[in-house]
This record gives C-alpha cells, structure tokens and sequence, in this order.
C-alpha cells in the first residue's frame, strides 16, 4: 500500500468536515454574487450585437466592460486594452506577434520566476532560432535589475517578466526594471496574471510596453477570460484574423484598435463576468484589500512560526501565495490528506513554474495554499495549525 494510502487510512475521517478552497492562485472561488447575477441577467436577455447585426439600439457590452477594465488598469484609451480567452493566449499573441514582427533573429530574456505560459512560446521561438534566451535566476524571489541590465545584449529586443509569482507571492519592482531598460529600444512585456486584482496597477506608469492579465483569477471573472494591454500596437503583428464586423469587404485584418486583435464572436458572458469583477474590486477598494491579504498571511504563517517539521519557502510573500513543504512528506500525498482527511483544497507539484522549483524544491515541488479576497482568514489560520499538526505526525511516525 502507497505511503498515501497508509496516511488516509490511518488518520481517515470521511468525508471531510467541509470544504476550505485555498487554491485561488488556480482559479478564484467562490464568485461575488454581483458577478454571478450580471452573467445570469446577460444569458436570459436576448443576444444583442451592435455594430455587428441590426440590433444597434443594444449598448456594446464588451465596449463598456473594455471602459470599465480600462480605468481599472489606467489605461489611457480602452481601444488598446484587449479580450482574449486569458493570459495563455495574451501571451502567445504577444510574444509570437513581436516575434513576427521581427526581420532577424534577436535576442530575448525572461526569469526563473515565469510561468509556461511563457518559457514555452519562448522556448519553441528558441527552438525554432527565431531568438536566442537568457533566462534570469532570481534571487531570493526578487530579479534584481542589475541582473537584467548584465544580460543586454546588442540584439537584445524583449524582456518578458512576471509580475507576481505564482509559486512565492513575490512581486517585482517593475518600474525599477523599466527603467535599466531605458534608451535600448527593449520592448517590456509584464505577465500580470498573479497581480490583477492583488494589487493597484497603473499602466500609465508602470513601464510596460505590453500588459498581460488573466479574468477567473483575482478579478474573479469566468474561466477562459483575460486580456493584454498594449502601448503601440506596431510593435506586435496579430497572429489571429477573423471577422470583426466592421470593414468586411477587405480581406486584410483591420489595423486598427481593437479588431486589429480581436476576431470572431466574444465571450459575452466570460466579459461581462470579468467587467462585474473589476466593479466588486473597485467598490471594495485596496486599501481593504491590502488589508485581508495581510490578515491571510499573518493567521497562516502565525501556528507555523516554531515548527520546524514544515518548510517554508518565501514566509513573507507581498501577496498571499503559500509555498510549503512537510519534512519527510511529498506534495502530493500532503495534498492528498488535506483535501480527503480536512477538506482543505490546495494544489500541489510545479504549478507550471518549473524553473522556480528548481531553484528552491530541487524540481520536487510543494503545497501551495492561496486564499482569496472572499476567503475567510480563519481558514487561513486553520490550514497553518492543520500543516503544524500534520508535520508534528509525519515527524513522530518516523514516515
Ligand atoms: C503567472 C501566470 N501566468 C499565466 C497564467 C495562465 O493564465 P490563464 O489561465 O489565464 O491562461 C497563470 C495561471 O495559472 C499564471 O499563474
């Protein structure tokens, strides 16, 4: 019988008392209400199109969430804020668009810290010799910007980063990275996906050349939403054509903004999902945000403080994303008994970031616990004392 199987069967209290979802780095739940309702009210009304049918007295939804979800992020026009299916696709878009746009190869620099969603379009540009890749080792969960700045070279065209980790809850200085770029032309593109909805991001200052963010995380939108924001357009080719409803009689896509990216029909309800969430975020404000995030943080880490049966991997994350490990114990089957023995929902390996792993679980992966704004800290708290527990067990079992 596996060690798991062992584990269940001895501590097994079936089924668990109830759930406690701490996996909202994945997808946030539970939904706001408020988000709930707008899309059930937009699937019992009759589809409107304008611009696209003969239904012109309809009011664009996806023209008014783009104002919305604009003035959220500081954009200062809403046409260069784009809808995609989310922050895969945002980045595949962008980072295959700038390459086509590209005569020659060039050179291109990430960091440890990045998603797949990035190191692999980059990697199969790589793999292709469309780029050459330097990828950037943190330190300590921050990249430094004197590291960026010893990897430019003369060819050096783009810098993609992560903004939050996904793994540590780390966030980068992005304006202190913009600015070693200055001068060089390098074109800055920022994986926001961890920090839309985290924390307060004003693209009117924040440096990036393009933007990119996720809707079914922190802005607690439907799965298969998100989107980019991009400085000048020019500098990205579109890699997807398709019908738009406007200049249907020319075969080419239209260059202007935003069908020069969006083609086919939109997720209406994926936006408007999307558009409810940044108005929940909005109407709570981040001062309070800020404020649950650090009472999420304190009444998990607080029960592990003295244990020394768990390891932790980055205790003080800027915003709450949990990394650990139990001593003697796998991910997976610490995973395994918190959902089945105490109904507490992590996710558990790689969490497709697996340079980060390399670095700190030697590729082994951990336990990651990410609550969310509609997370109750005291679950937060009762996940911190169940691991000290857990770890205390495994200890004394010899396991
Ligand atoms: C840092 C980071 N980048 C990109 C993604 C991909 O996001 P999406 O699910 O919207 O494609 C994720 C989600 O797991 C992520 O955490």
């Amino acid at each position: 019988m596996s060690l798991t199987y062992q584990y269940y069967f001895v501590n097994k209290s079936y089924p668990p008392p109830r759930d406690i979802y701490l996996n909202n780095a994945a997808t946030s739940w539970p939904k706001p209400e408020s988000v709930i309702r707008a899309v059930r009210d937009h699937l019992l009304a009759m589809p409107g199109e304008s611009g696209r049918s003969t239904d012109e007295l309809t009011l664009d939804p996806v023209q008014k969430a783009r104002e919305t979800v604009g003035e959220f992020f500081g954009c200062e026009n809403p046409d260069n804020l784009i809808f995609t299916s989310g922050a895969t696709q945002s980045l595949n878009m962008l980072i295959h668009g700038f390459a086509a746009g590209q005569g020659s190869q060039f050179h291109a620099i990430t960091t440890d810290l990045d998603h797949n969603s990035v190191l692999r379009p980059l990697t199969t540009l790589a793999d292709q010799r469309r780029i050459t890749l330097s990828i950037i080792p943190s330190r300590d969960g921050y990249v430094h910007p004197a590291d960026v700045r010893d990897e430019i070279k003369d060819d050096t065209r783009l810098l993609v980063i992560n903004q939050g980790s996904n793994v540590i809850g780390t966030v980068q200085k992005i304006q202190e990275i913009h600015a070693v770029l200055k001068g060089t032309g390098i074109f800055l593109l920022v994986d926001g996906s961890q920090t839309a909805g985290q924390i307060p991001i004003d693209l009117s200052r924040l440096g990036a050349d393009a933007f990119v963010f996720t809707g079914h995380k922190y802005l607690f939108g439907m799965p298969g939403t998100g989107g980019f924001w991009i400085r000048d357009p020019e500098a990205v080719q579109p890699i997807m054509q398709g019908g738009t409803g406007t200049n249907s009689a020319d075969l080419r896509q239209p260059a202007m903004l935003p069908e020069r990216y969006e083609a086919g029909t939109p997720n209406y309800p994926g936006i408007i999902s999307l558009e409810a969430g940044v108005t929940y975020i909005q109407e709570t404000g981040f001062d309070r945000i800020v404020d649950h995030q650090k009472r999420c943080i304190n009444a998990f880490y607080e029960p592990l403080k003295d244990s020394d049966s768990m390891i932790r991997y980055h205790p003080s994350p800027d915003i709450p994303v949990f990394a650990v490990n139990i001593k003697g114990m796998d991910p997976d089957t610490a995973g395994f008994v918190l959902r089945t023995t105490y109904g507490i929902i992590t996710r558990t390996g790689l969490h497709c970031a697996p340079l980060i792993h390399n670095q700190i679980t030697a590729g082994k992966g951990c336990v990651r616990l990410s609550p969310s704004l509609l997370t109750d800290p005291a679950d937060c708290q009762y996940a911190g004392e169940v691991l000290a527990t857990l770890g205390k067990q495994v200890r004394a079992s010899g396991m």
